[in-house]
Formats: structure tokens, C-alpha cells, sequence
């Protein structure tokens, strides 16, 4: 199994490297790309970690060497939010990257699995997508934005108002990852709730993002808990390839768009990536007004995305 990380040298990309190193399979590959030319250090430092996972690492404008023969390829390249900023403000840089790192997947490894990470994933997703499509190679199934911070984010805070051990539920979450979009559906956490508390644990994780961008003052956004969720993501995707039955995990991905087109929600991944969508399920009246309140946008950040050429 060969897993690339494009954006390797940042934040994102160093604690996902460093996950992925001590927690893949034994025989797996760790390629490692970043335009910034400290990745094969980068990579050399992590080789000195005693796992068998094989690292290597690569620099430079063309991704292409890091990509060959890659089965997950998980992108976070790009600029971060600083305070006021919203994640839409990081598309016109992000677009592009995304774009271009893309296109060369489409080229070296067709059939990988993508997941990214980048901002703003409302849209860089369907950025993705249209790029696949272009160079005839997109299967929905194959293609995933990474929201797996938003339902361990829930989790903690879940844990945190109940004092609960966060490891014993999982909440899921629907939607999209930006403010309104993200979508916590408490109320199938198995966990009973105020209405209070839902309203308020609600709100903090529609904002837990912009929460870590202020503690950091202008030094970007959340790295540590995103490479955790990534990492995590990136192991269900392994499980998942391997054999593996029933792993499932919220990602936001091309399904039956009865909502839109994108959209997050359980989903039972296989070998071929998405083998199955799931049903999210009774909503309350309370998690259907988000949802309702959440479309408009969602579908705005998706035409952005779509429009980008
Ligand atoms: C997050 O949710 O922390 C990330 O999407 C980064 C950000 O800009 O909020």
C-alpha cells in the first residue's frame, strides 16, 4: 500500500506524516511531496522512526515522482486562515493548487483514492471532481473531502460537556465543513441532551475551526487536529482496501445529491473506495432546521467550485 501526502512539509502534512509512519501497516509506502524544499528532510527524519513503513520524500513543481504507483493520495497543500478570514477567502489560492496537483494524480495515478484536506472543501472538492472528469478519469467513489475533524472535534466536546470518556460514541456529522454547513447530528450520539446544550455544542462546532485560527493569533489554522483526523481517515481508507468489513466514516463526497451534489454523510468504504452511501437517518426538528438553513450555502461553495476553470 503506497500513500502519498501532497503538502507534506507543512503543519497538516508533518502530523499527518508522522501518524501515518507510526500507525500504517507494516510493508506500507509513505511518499511525501511538498513544493518546499525541506520534504526529503523531512522524509529522512521520519525514516529514523522504527516502524516498516518505507518514506521517501520529494520537492519541487512536479508532484509526479511521489504520485507514481500511489492508492490514496490525501492533499492539504495550500494557505491557511488567518483571524477574520473565512475558508471561502483561501479559494482563489487554493483553487489553483488543488487544480494542479490534481490534474497530475489524474495523469500518474488514476485510480487512487483523493482525499483533501485543503480549504475550502465545500468547493475544492467539486474543483477536484471536474478535473477528474475532464481528463476522464473521475469515478465519485474515488474522491472524498476529509471532514473527519469536525466529528472528532464533536466527540471531544461531547466528552467534554457530559463527562464522557470521548473514545465510547462517535457523532456524526452531515453537510459540508464550513461554519453552517457542518451539520452535528447529537442527537444520534446515544448521548441525551437540553436543548441548551445542543444549540451551544451546535454553535461550537460550526466554529471550533475559527476557535483554533484566533488562539493562533495570525500562525495559522488547525494542524495537529487535522493530521489526527487524517490520519484517522487515511486508516479507514487502508482497513477499507484491505479487506476489511463494515468500516465506515462521515466524508463528504459526490452521492445521491437529493441535498446536493456534495455532500457529507456516512459512508461504507470497500475496495473501490465508496462502496456504499448510507442513510443519515431520522433528523429532529432542531438538526432538520440546520440542514435547511445549511443549503443555500452548501450549494453556492459547491458552483464556485464547479465554475472554477
Ligand atoms: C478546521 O476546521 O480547523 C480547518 O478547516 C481549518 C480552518 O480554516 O478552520
Amino acid at each position: 500500500m503506497k500513500i502519498a501526502i501532497l503538502g507534506a512539509a507543512g503543519g497538516i502534512g508533518q502530523a499527518l506524516g508522522l501518524l501515518l509512519k507510526t500507525q500504517l501497516p507494516a510493508g506500507s509506502e509513505l511518499s511525501l511531496y511538498d513544493i518546499a524544499p525541506l520534504t526529503p528532510g523531512v522524509a529522512v527524519d521520519l525514516s529514523h522512526i522504527p516502524t516498516a513503513v518505507k518514506v521517501t520524500g520529494f520537492s519541487g513543481e512536479d508532484p509526479s515522482l511521489a504520485l507514481k504507483n500511489a492508492d490514496i493520495v490525501l492533499i492539504s497543500a495550500g494557505v491557511a486562515r488567518k483571524p477574520g478570514m473565512a475558508r471561502a477567502d483561501l479559494f482563489n489560492v487554493n483553487a489553483g493548487i488543488v487544480k494542479n496537483l490534481v490534474a497530475s494524480c489524474a495523469d500518474t495515478c488514476p485510480k487512487a483514492l483523493i482525499g483533501i484536506i485543503t480549504n475550502p472543501v465545500n468547493a475544492t472538492v467539486p474543483i477536484a471532481a471536474g478535473v477528474l472528469k475532464d481528463m476522464g478519469v473521475y469515478d465519485s467513489a474515488r474522491l472524498f473531502g476529509v471532514t473527519t475533524l469536525d466529528i472528532i472535534r464533536s466527540n471531544t466536546f461531547v466528552a467534554e460537556t457530559k463527562g464522557l470518556n470521548p473514545e465510547d460514541f462517535e457523532v456524526p456529522v452531515i453537510g459540508g465543513h464550513s461554519g453552517i454547513t457542518i451539520l452535528p447530528l447529537l442527537s444520534q450520539s446515544g448521548c441525551e441532551f437540553t436543548e441548551e446544550e445542543t444549540a451551544a455544542l451546535t454553535t461550537r462546532i460550526q466554529n471550533a475551526g475559527t476557535e483554533v485560527v484566533e488562539a493562533k493569533a495570525g500562525g495559522g489554522s488547525a494542524t495537529l487536529s487535522m493530521g489526527y483526523a487524517g490520519a484517522r481517515f487515511c486508516l479507514s481508507l487502508v482497513r477499507a482496501l484491505n479487506g476489511e468489513d463494515n468500516v465506515i466514516e462521515c466524508t463528504y463526497i459526490e452521492g445521491p445529491g437529493d441535498k446536493a451534489r456534495f455532500f457529507a454523510q456516512p459512508v461504507l468504504l470497500g475496495k473501490g473506495g465508496v462502496e456504499k452511501v448510507l442513510d443519515y437517518g431520522d433528523l429532529t426538528a432542531f438538526e432538520g432546521a440546520g440542514l435547511n438553513g445549511a443549503l443555500d450555502t452548501l450549494n453556492s461553495d459547491i458552483s464556485s467550485g464547479e465554475l472554477f476553470k
